[in-house]
């Protein structure tokens, strides 16, 4: 049965209001549509200029990461009958808005393209595909599942102290290449995350790990990451 629900929602446009503001919308919604069915019921009914990036509606494209009540979530993947019937929309934390729920995501992916993620092997190529075990397949199978939503960055109190702190999201990614045995730049990645502002100011603080919509085991990669770096080696790390 549809029921009202008031969003409290953090605005604020650069170009036209001083300071950011909290305005309030009432919709109808079922216990089964998501907030960002309500998010989409003020925008497309009450008030277009409300400004918030979503496109899979399904938690595949990770754009609609914001604070819901405090936490970050995916608004497509939040039930409204699990946050009440007033919740409070605010945009992810550490980032520059452009509008409303938007955020500059520029300095996160400069950060992601830091570590190199993606595989790098020079040796000329096998005529098929470079075989792999089972076991040496399950080194990264987690931090495969990543969809750079920032979720786990934002949520990280040592980058809301240090923005230039590489974050958990970059560490993700470059662990799923570092423990990958095809690949040969492991070296080079560890080299780059053992700098000042790489993994070292990861205080195993856990919010990523909470925070991580594809529950990928971020603080763990961390550690492996970390061991990496101190036996030399990802192998040495088995
Ligand atoms: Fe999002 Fe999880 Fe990837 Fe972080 S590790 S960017 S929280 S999917
Ligand atoms: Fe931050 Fe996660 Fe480490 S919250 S301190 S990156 S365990
Ligand atoms: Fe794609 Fe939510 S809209 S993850």
């Amino acid at each position: 049965m549809a029921s009202k629900l008031t969003l409290r929602i953090l605005r604020y446009n650069p170009e036209t209001d001083e300071v950011p503001y909290y305005a309030e919308y009432a919709v109808m919604v079922d216990p089964t549509d998501r907030v960002l069915d309500a998010l989409n019921m003020v925008k497309w009914y009450q008030e277009g200029s409300l400004t918030y990036r979503r496109s899979c509606a399904h938690g595949i494209c990770g754009s609609d990461a914001m604070r819901i009540n405090g936490v970050n979530r995916l608004a497509c993947k939040v039930l409204v009958r699990d946050v009440g019937d007033f919740v409070t929309v605010e945009p992810l934390m550490g980032f520059r808005v452009i509008k409303d729920l938007v955020v500059d995501m520029e300095p996160f992916f400069a950060q992601y393209r830091s570590v190199l993620p993606f595989f790098i092997n020079d040796a000329r190529p096998p005529e098929r595909e470079r075989l792999q075990t089972v076991a040496d397949r399950e080194r990264f199978d987690d931090t495969t599942k990543c969809i750079l939503c920032a979720a786990c960055t934002t949520s990280c109190p040592s980058f809301w102290a240090n923005e230039d702190f590489v974050g958990p999201a970059a560490i993700v990614n470059a662990h799923r290449f570092i423990f990958d045995s095809r690949d040969e730049a492991a070296g080079e990645r560890l080299e780059r995350l053992n700098d000042r502002e790489g993994v070292w100011r990861c205080r195993t603080i856990f919010n990523c790990t909470e925070a991580c919509p594809r529950e990928i085991k971020i603080t763990k990669a961390i550690g492996e990451v970390k061991k990496a770096i101190l036996y030399g080696s990802p192998r040495a790390t088995k």
